[in-house]
């Protein structure tokens, strides 16, 4: 609640001018469709999970025209003509939206009110490139080297296919991470965006401005820009001779459900497959490959319609997909739930569905040694029991069939704004669960004594440690308070002693605990805990919340927060070694914007190769600071050079 005080507060002058110069304040059109149709969850009482009106206000009106009509609050928009999009994003931001273009609509005859997707072509909003605060200019590169493998690559979120963040080939350690300094910077456009990925020189990117990329690590500059779907998968790159000239391509997901393949020297498109028809799901989790397959997982938005009276809720399974990585063949798709049905009206008279839910946020973990995949599950979004939701699921990796499934929450039925308090009409009925979905993927560890453990982490705060084989629990710690923003978001990383873990807590009641840990694996004992310390911040909001996924190398953590800072801890004591804000100066980036600001770490962790550490700042959603036009890809060295 005090969250929204604070937005409240920072909200701009010239709002707070019109709200306070009359008594008899009337809202304008804009405002008043703002509060009746976003101000539930976008409001100073909204839900935890949503910007809040500050944050929204430093978007462009065209980005959030574009969430509207093509993006995560399509079904919130439903319905509103192009005038009053334009209105809402007019009051939100100040600034008027771009003109329609008047002539083909001012042609057509009076008929039925424009569906959503003409409403936003006549709007000119191409499908998912919202226009970019600052246009950077790219820097290209002058030469081309050849891509090569080496032992200090960085391919895909978790490093490597069994999802440890562990990065051994590096130059950085305990005694020099405190001289590291930022090297350069690259201006991120749109909203989020998928963790970079480094193979020999060349560091590959997607972003939620529609672009992927490929730069030279050493100093950024392009060596190739693709127009893309805004995507939010970390690129996966691999060399399978024949696909290209060099062999080598890139993999990435995006939010049409498409997974695409790219030549990764030059950005030219191979195939593109569509693994989910779901109008709300979108991919989060970036692919993993393995054998020639690529192994994909869905997730969704769907869990956003709440308070939608005339949709249909909730029809969304979360699911893995098995791509031939050289065709893009659907080989197999394995549902997380089964036996979808319609089962009661809403209070609207509008059809309900159930079982669903179950999204998949994180990429799959790939065990060849017992030919299983492993994936962590999202919670249910209905009343109907889906007992594969908050789960680890294991899968035959040959075939897709489901071989056990270990639900650690049972009926954590959810939906983003239903609130005991004011129900919204789609909340799933009786007890609403805790929404403490797995966000982070599963890490396979094997212990000094030979044997393995998987090791999850959950929003719960809670971590687990696994039987491979069964599925059964061998252990659990948690660590804090844990819920929708809290526990462990979006990943951790072990290297052969210990498991290291962010705890976000953004927000959370006592004994709320954002920090970060070091556990043993083979008992889940706490064998260090660094309290994220209450510090000043440079951002509208202070939230030490530690959300983003930890990274290690040998003898030192790093984890950012969303406050801005970023720290590296001794792998064996947690003792700070160096810490750093990047929100307290700006960056001039290499490509072309003079003064860039940095936001919040989240979602997306550092990623270490040879001598450098690349992180991205500033993505947006709730995290208590300001969004898109403070995404920065830093990139650190030993004395910036
Ligand atoms: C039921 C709750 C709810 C309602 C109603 C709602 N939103 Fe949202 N909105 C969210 C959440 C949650 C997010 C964060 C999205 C995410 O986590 O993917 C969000 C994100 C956004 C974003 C940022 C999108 C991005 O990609 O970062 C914009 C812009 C936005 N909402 C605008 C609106 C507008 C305009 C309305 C009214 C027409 C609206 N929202 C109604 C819950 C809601």
């Amino acid at each position: 609640m005090n969250q929204g005080i604070i937005a409240a507060a920072t909200l701009s002058a010239a709002l707070l001018a019109a709200t306070t110069a009359s008594a008899l304040y009337q809202p304008s059109p804009g405002e008043a469709l703002f509060d009746a149709r976003c101000g539930v969850c976008h409001g100073p009482d909204g839900d935890e999970r949503a910007p809040k009106r500050a944050d929204l206000a430093t978007r462009t009106p065209a980005q959030i025209i574009d969430a509207m009509t093509n993006g995560s609050m399509k079904p919130m928009a439903a319905g509103l003509s192009t005038d009053q999009m334009a209105s809402i994003a007019g009051f939100l931001t100040g600034r008027p939206a771009a003109p329609a273009a008047p002539a083909p609509v001012a042609a057509q005859p009076k008929g039925p009110a424009p569906t959503i997707d003409q409403a936003a072509a006549a709007a000119g909003i191409g499908r998912g490139n919202p226009a970019p605060a600052v246009q950077p200019a790219d820097k290209m590169c002058a030469t081309h080297p050849a891509i090569r493998a080496t032992a200090t690559d960085w391919n895909g979120f978790g490093k490597d296919t069994i999802g440890t963040r562990n990065q051994r080939g590096t130059t950085l350690n305990a005694s020099n991470v405190e001289r590291l300094k930022v090297k350069w910077s690259f201006a991120v456009t749109g909203g989020r965006y998928g963790q970079p990925t480094v193979v020999g020189d060349w560091l590959f990117l997607t972003t939620g401005g529609g672009h992927a990329f490929a730069l030279d690590k050493n100093t950024g500059c392009v060596h190739w820009r693709a127009d893309i779907q805004p995507s939010r998968t970390s690129p996966v790159v691999q060399n399978i001779p024949g696909m290209t000239p060099s062999g080598w391509v890139l993999f990435l997901g995006d939010r049409n459900r498409d997974v695409q393949a790219l030549d990764a020297m030059t950005g030219k498109p191979l195939w593109k497959t569509n693994v989910e028809t779901h109008p709300r799901a979108v991919l989060t989790g970036s692919p993993v490959y393995y054998g020639d397959t690529l192994y994909v997982p869905t997730s969704s938005g769907e869990e956003v319609t709440a308070s939608v009276a005339d949709y249909s809720c909730c029809t969304f399974i979360g699911a893995v997909a098995a791509l031939d990585a050289k065709t893009g063949r659907l080989k197999w798709k394995t549902p997380m739930i089964e036996g979808n049905r319609p089962t009661r009206k809403n209070a609207a008279g509008t059809q309900m569905y159930g079982p669903a839910g179950a999204a998949i946020w994180s990429q799959p973990t790939v065990d060849p040694k017992r030919g299983s995949i492993y994936v962590a599950t999202g919670d249910s979004y209905t009343e109907i029991d889906a007992p594969r939701s908050d789960a680890i699921v294991a899968l035959d990796m040959a075939t897709g069939k489901i071989k056990w499934h270990a639900q650690v929450t049972p009926n954590d039925n959810f939906l983003v704004g239903c609130n005991p308090a004011r129900p919204a009409i789609n909340c799933p009925l009786g007890t609403l669960g805790p929404d403490v979905d797995f966000g982070a993927s599963p890490i396979v560890h094997t212990l000094p004594s030979g044997k393995q453990i998987l090791l999850a982490g959950q929003k719960s705060s809670e971590v687990y440690g696994l039987d491979p084989d069964t599925g059964k629990v061998l252990w659990e710690t948690k660590l804090g308070t844990g819920g929708a923003l809290g526990g462990i978001e979006w990943g951790m990383a072990a290297d052969n002693r210990r498991l290291y873990v962010s705890n976000s807590d953004s927000g959370r009641p006592a004994p709320a605990n954002p920090s970060v840990s070091a556990l043993d694996p083979a008992t889940g004992k706490v064998i260090w805990q660094t309290k994220a310390p209450r510090v000043p911040c440079n951002l509208a909001r202070c939230n030490v919340a530690q959300s983003a996924p930890p990274t290690v190398i040998p003898g030192v953590v790093f984890a950012g927060g969303m406050d801005a800072w970023i720290r590296a801890y001794a792998a064996d004591t947690g003792r700070t070694l160096w810490l750093y804000d990047a929100a307290a100066r700006t960056y001039e980036t290499v490509n072309g914007v003079k003064d860039q600001r940095a936001g919040s770490f989240d979602a997306t962790g550092p990623v270490v190769s040879g001598g450098a550490m690349y992180v991205i700042a500033g993505y947006s959603g709730a995290t208590g600071a300001i969004g898109y036009p403070l995404n920065v890809l830093l990139a650190f060295t030993v004395d910036g050079k």
